[in-house]
């Protein structure tokens, strides 16, 4: 078997990866407090180091290696004509690994053309299968952001969106991949989020900053991440109106019945215990096991806990 393969497009697509990423990096919070220091260590995590795998939503051993090689990596390196959101290759900025799918970076072939190794597509193999609902594609984070919204995608993602509906034949090839793989609950019925949970006990995370880190509400205050926008009037909390369209605004990065699958509590958990390879906004979990964290699963499958940080 031969160790790389290589794929016709242009070996361009390694070199702009670098400038375009600089151009899009996210946004600096217009916070009074920095972003914590740990967002920056965590940029320097190897690409490909993984937690484990217990915590991952799709294990990588049960998802087609072969298949993803195949059929999926060609489909991250295709050239798209353009340069940035919705018209350049994946690959241009997944490169890096300041978003939650860091690609190893590619060789380059005397030809020109460009290529992983085996062992580097095992490490896009896994971070991938993170990404992924067994047997659900409609409810995969690898499927969704690329999207459109109308057919069921995410609402934004950074990198534009490329499939208009889920008849796209690389929508269809990455779904018959999460397919090979059943759901872990069939028959579970799809809970309800609570909104009194919400406002009540959740908001109040979003106003409580732990030592070291950064309250959520100086950064998700304005843009289109903006469930913790600034309380109006001097008032200590949000009222009725404005926790109802908070409750919009997080519920975009939940997907109830489904804690690792849901950004929200993903993003700000730590990579090693099974969260996401980047946050803009460090960590407030380190732990899956942190009380926080496990009260906010349960309300997550449909669940009425007891807030932990009621006295
Ligand atoms: C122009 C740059 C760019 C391109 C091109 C791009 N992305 Fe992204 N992508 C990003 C950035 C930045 C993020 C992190 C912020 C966000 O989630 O919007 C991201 C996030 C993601 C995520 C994680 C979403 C989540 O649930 O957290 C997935 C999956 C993804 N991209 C898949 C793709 C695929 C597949 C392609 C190609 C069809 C692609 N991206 C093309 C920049 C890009
Ligand atoms: C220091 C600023 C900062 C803090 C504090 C912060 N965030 Fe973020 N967060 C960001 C930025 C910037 C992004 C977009 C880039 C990225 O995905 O990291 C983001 C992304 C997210 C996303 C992904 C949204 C998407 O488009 O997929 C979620 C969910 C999230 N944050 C939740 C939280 C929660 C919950 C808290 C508090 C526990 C928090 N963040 C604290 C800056 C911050």
């Amino acid at each position: 078997m031969k160790a790389t393969r290589q794929f016709a497009v242009c070996s361009r697509i390694a070199s702009v990866g670098a400038s375009l990423l600089l151009f899009l990096s996210p946004a600096r919070p217009a916070a009074s407090a920095p972003p914590s220091n740990e967002a920056l260590v965590l940029q320097d995590h190897a690409p490909g180091t993984v937690g484990p795998t217990l915590t991952s939503p799709a294990s990588a051993d049960t998802l087609d290696f072969a298949y993803f090689r195949d059929r999926i990596e060609p489909i991250l390196v295709r050239e798209r004509g353009g340069f940035g959101p919705s018209v350049s290759a994946c690959v241009t900025c997944h490169v890096r690994s300041a978003t939650p799918m860091p690609l190893q970076p590619l060789n380059v072939a005397p030809d020109g053309s460009v290529f992983w190794t085996v062992e580097q597509s095992r490490q896009n193999f896994e971070v991938m299968g993170r990404l992924v609902a067994p047997g659900e594609p409609e409810r995969s984070r690898l499927l969704r952001a690329p999207l459109a919204p109308g057919a069921g995608g995410t609402h934004y993602h950074a990198g534009g969106k490329f499939w208009e509906s889920t008849d796209d034949p690389e929508w269809r090839i990455i779904a018959d991949w999460v397919r090979q793989i059943a759901p872990a609950e069939p028959t579970a019925a799809t809970p309800t989020l609570q909104f009194e949970f919400f406002r009540d006990c959740v908001q109040r995370i979003f106003l409580d900053q732990r030592a070291g880190r950064t309250a959520c509400v100086n950064c998700h205050n304005g843009g289109v991440r903006n469930f913790a926008p600034s309380i109006p009037d001097g008032r200590p909390y949000w009222n009725e109106g404005e926790s109802r369209r908070n409750f919009d605004v997080a519920a975009r990065y939940i997907e109830p019945g489904h804690p690792l699958l849901s950004r929200f509590l993903t993003r700000p958990l730590h990579p090693d215990a099974g969260g996401d390879r980047f946050h803009a906004g460090g960590r407030r979990w380190d732990s899956q096991a942190d009380p926080e964290w496990q009260m906010l699963a349960s309300w997550v499958r449909g669940e009425a806990p007891k807030c932990v940080l009621e006295e």
